[in-house]
């Protein structure tokens, strides 16, 4: 969603700035635009990409030392050149860009109107900028001054960065639920959604919290609560290289994250799994497994591919650990009636961002009714991870095309390593149990190195159904979360309409659906299930439907039913989603670049989603 970049120092501001942008844009957005003080205010800003942008600022430049940019992610108001960020006070002298939403917006801006301001723009960011402005001129306090009582006064969420032509030396920024950072170099200073647009220049920063603001000057800066208590905030040191954020010559950074996995999920794996003693250590969890070891239940709270994750992370842990788990949209967890969750209860937040504001949202309802919070994340020092209790870090390392790959096939190695332990100390998991499981886990990424393998075989299956209008994935048991994920993949980015469902449901609703034109991913790789899945494929056979089997060496019986199959490796039943993903990742990867789609900012989509 919206990104803001911000600098002060002694480079091109606007340079800085747009390069920052553009390392954002995998977040989502729809028009862009930049404000540099240099003396005066010059603003430039229009509906489109950031390179449209930089056309602009070709023809018409801007120089000096200190500016504000934003990409937005429109709510109120469409993208358009007038609705794009920064905005301005009505005497121009301040301006401001801001990611979140203004919820009282409307009747701010009904007493605003009142006093006599008028507005440009549709969005509730413009009320902000003039409210400051009014604010210092009615209390006549500082600048300063005026941003806290403004905040006082806002409903809602924020990341903000502001400049105010009188004091031209000079940034304030703040935050309430929009993450924002400042990246600390010698002399300058950065602000930044994430530290995607700063590790270039340094690796020190100030994460902000929320209530806070920070006054950034060219001789040092301070932050404080927006109650004007000074706070000292710790210097973060950022692990991230600029390798890990450029596509080092693949076409596209989705299929670079792709074909990163097996080094993500060594890396996530990596000093948790000792292959001697095949003992795992989670060290973010030490202090909170006797409440996982007595939890009635696990909710697991989520949106988007990682609550696909949650819901292979509820087999596996009801199947080794026999907890009872729960797997909620996030977004649905408060609207439960009545949401009885206590402090018996143990709640998992996963999120590759850990921004996402329903997410966040959940885990604050349960944190505050007595649970134990837990986070899965990727993002180090994102807000999930700072607010929970306990968690753990994926370390798949920066994800930045919107489709989420590596991350949910980190999440749901985490989620085993969890599942696992856990089983161990609840003593329901037999010790030849564990260690096959531990074996095929520690051979992982090997497996997944051969996986990809397929490729050139998906690019040939991807020809022959680029312009399908729809597709059906279809799995069971631990395989029906990556049917539903497989779906959502292909939908995400290629803008084919495509459904997941558990493969005997097919029977009440999609069946109708299958004839000659439609293909169907079938997920036939587990022992278990494997006689119910082949009479399935028989059912969509006899339809005439076409068949896309994802099969393994050692189970095979589908091929002769199937149209076209994908081999994955073999692998024990529980960790087959983290093999059964790979070639459906591939395939709608495929499919969208035939397609000529945006693979990695697909129309409409943002990567954090920080809105609720
Ligand atoms: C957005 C992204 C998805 C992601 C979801 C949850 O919708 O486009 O790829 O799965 O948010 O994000 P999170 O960062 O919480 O995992």
């Amino acid at each position: 969603m919206c990104g803001i970049v911000g600098y002060l120092g002694n480079r091109d501001a606007a340079d800085v700035i747009i390069k920052g942008l553009k390392r954002l844009e995998y977040r989502g957005y729809d028009s862009a635009g930049v404000a540099i003080l240099n003396g005066k205010l010059a603003i430039r800003k229009a509906k489109g990409k950031v390179k449209r942008l930089e056309e602009i600022l070709e023809d018409k430049p801007v120089e000096g030392g200190i500016g504000i940019g934003h990409t937005r992610w429109a709510t109120h108001g469409e993208p358009n050149d007038v609705n794009a960020h920064p905005h301005q006070s009505q005497n121009k002298r301040i301006v401001l860009v801001h990611n979140g939403i203004i919820e009282n917006y409307s009747s701010l801006k009904k007493e605003l109107i009142k006093k006599g301001y008028s507005f440009q723009s549709q969005t509730d960011t413009e009320v902000l900028a003039h409210l400051i402005e009014a604010i210092q001129k009615d209390l006549d306090c500082s600048f300063e001054e005026a941003v806290q009582y403004a905040l006082k006064q806002v409903e809602g969420t924020y990341g903000l960065a502001i400049l105010n032509q009188d004091e031209p030396d000079k940034i304030i920024v703040a935050r309430k639920g929009s993450p924002l950072l400042l990246g600390i170099g010698e002399d300058e200073y950065f602000i930044a959604s994430d530290a995607s647009p700063v590790i270039e220049y340094t690796n020190k920063v100030v994460y902000l919290d929320d209530n806070e603001m920070a006054i950034i000057k060219r001789t040092g800066y301070e932050v404080k609560s927006i109650a004007n208590v000074p706070q000292n905030k710790k210097i973060h040191e950022l692990e991230m290289s600029i390798e890990q954020i450029e596509k080092s010559g693949y076409p596209h950074f989705m299929l670079k994250e792709i074909f990163e996995q097996p080094q993500s999920l060594s890396d996530c794996i990596r000093g948790r799994i000792n292959p001697e003693d095949q003992s795992i250590t989670l060290g973010g969890l030490t202090d909170v497994w006797p409440k996982l070891e007595k939890a009635n239940r696990i909710i697991i709270a989520a949106c988007g591919t990682s609550w696909h994750s949650g819901l292979v992370g509820e087999y596996l842990i009801e199947h080794l650990a026999k907890v009872h788990v729960e797997v909620e949209y996030a977004s649905e967890l408060r609207y439960k009636e009545p949401v009885l969750i206590d402090e018996k209860d143990v709640l998992i937040a996963i999120s590759q961002s850990g921004e996402t504001a329903d997410t966040l949202a959940a885990l604050r309802e349960a944190k505050s009714k007595g649970a134990t919070v837990i986070g899965i994340c990727n993002v180090v020092g994102s807000t999930i991870a700072r607010e929970t209790h306990a968690g753990v870090y994926t370390h798949a390392g920066p994800e930045i095309g919107v489709a989420s790959t590596k991350a949910f096939t980190a999440q749901v190695v985490v989620l085993t390593m969890i599942a696992l332990e856990l089983a161990k100390r609840k003593g329901t998991i037999s010790d030849e149990y564990y260690s096959e499981i531990i074996s095929d886990l520690l051979k992982l990424p090997q497996k997944v190195t051969t996986a990809l393998k397929e490729f050139d075989k998906v690019k040939e299956i991807s020809a022959l159904f680029t312009y399908a209008p729809n597709f059906l994935y279809l799995g069971r048991s631990f395989n029906f979360p990556v049917a539903l994920e497989g779906a959502l993949k292909l939908k995400e980015i290629s803008y084919i309409h495509a459904e997941g469902y558990p493969a005997a449901e097919m029977k009440h609703g999609p069946i109708a659906l299958i004839d000659e034109h439609m293909p169907v991913v079938v997920l036939t790789t587990l022992s278990h299930t494997n006689e119910k899945m082949i009479s399935n494929v028989q059912e969509v056979k006899a339809r005439k439907g076409r068949i896309i089997a994802v099969t393994m060496p050692n189970n095979r019986e589908v091929e002769p039913l199937a149209d076209f199959t994908l081999e994955v490796p073999s692998i024990t039943d529980v960790l087959s989603p983290l093999v059964t993903v790979i070639p459906l990742q591939l395939m709608s990867y495929q499919i969208a670049v035939n397609r000529g789609c945006n693979v990695d900012q697909p129309r409409n989509l943002a990567k954090s989603v920080t809105v609720e």
